[in-house]
């Protein structure tokens, strides 16, 4: 993608535009997956999880994309899991690479959680997966983490 930092900054004032007007937080998170999944191109599916830091459970939330049989994930399982257990994104380039992966498409290539805080604690993720290989950047990362800095409060 040419000049991602330019594509980012535009997103992210759709994305708060989406968040500052009236109504419910599901829609516009389903609002924003749908933006990103349409405006990336190697960004292929776009979902967030919900959690709770108590349950340790992270449930799927709104998403673009396949469906998934993913819907439920335990703390420190898979991708997803891990960036949960461990409070901190996680960025995976080669999913062939990653044994404690689960596994959503055969076409899936790379993928990025970005975990979401709310009052300090885990209250969600925004993942993304992708079918090209190293498709991630810390710009991505940091885009992400913009995004779910918003949300958090939200939620
Ligand atoms: N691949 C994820 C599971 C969720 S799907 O990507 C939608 C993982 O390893 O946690």
């Amino acid at each position: 993608m040419e000049n991602k930092k330019e594509v980012f900054t535009a997103l992210m004032v759709e994305i708060n535009a989406i968040l500052e007007s009236s109504g419910r937080i599901t829609p516009k998170m389903q609002a924003i997956g749908q933006l990103l999944k349409d405006r990336v191109p190697y960004y292929d599916w776009v979902g967030f999880y919900l959690g709770d830091e108590s349950t340790r459970m992270l449930e799927l939330g709104p998403f673009a994309g396949e469906p998934t049989e993913h819907v439920k994930i335990p703390f420190g399982r898979g991708i997803c899991g891990q960036a949960a257990q461990r409070r901190e994104p996680f960025m995976i380039q080669d999913v062939s690479q990653e044994l404690n992966y689960l596994s959503c498409s055969v076409n899936v290539r790379a993928e990025l959680v970005v975990p979401i805080f709310k009052d300090g604690q885990i209250t969600g993720e925004l993942d993304i997966d992708s079918h090209t290989s190293w498709p991630f950047s810390d710009e991505d990362r940091v885009f992400l983490e913009q995004i779910c800095a918003a949300v958090g409060p939200r939620l």
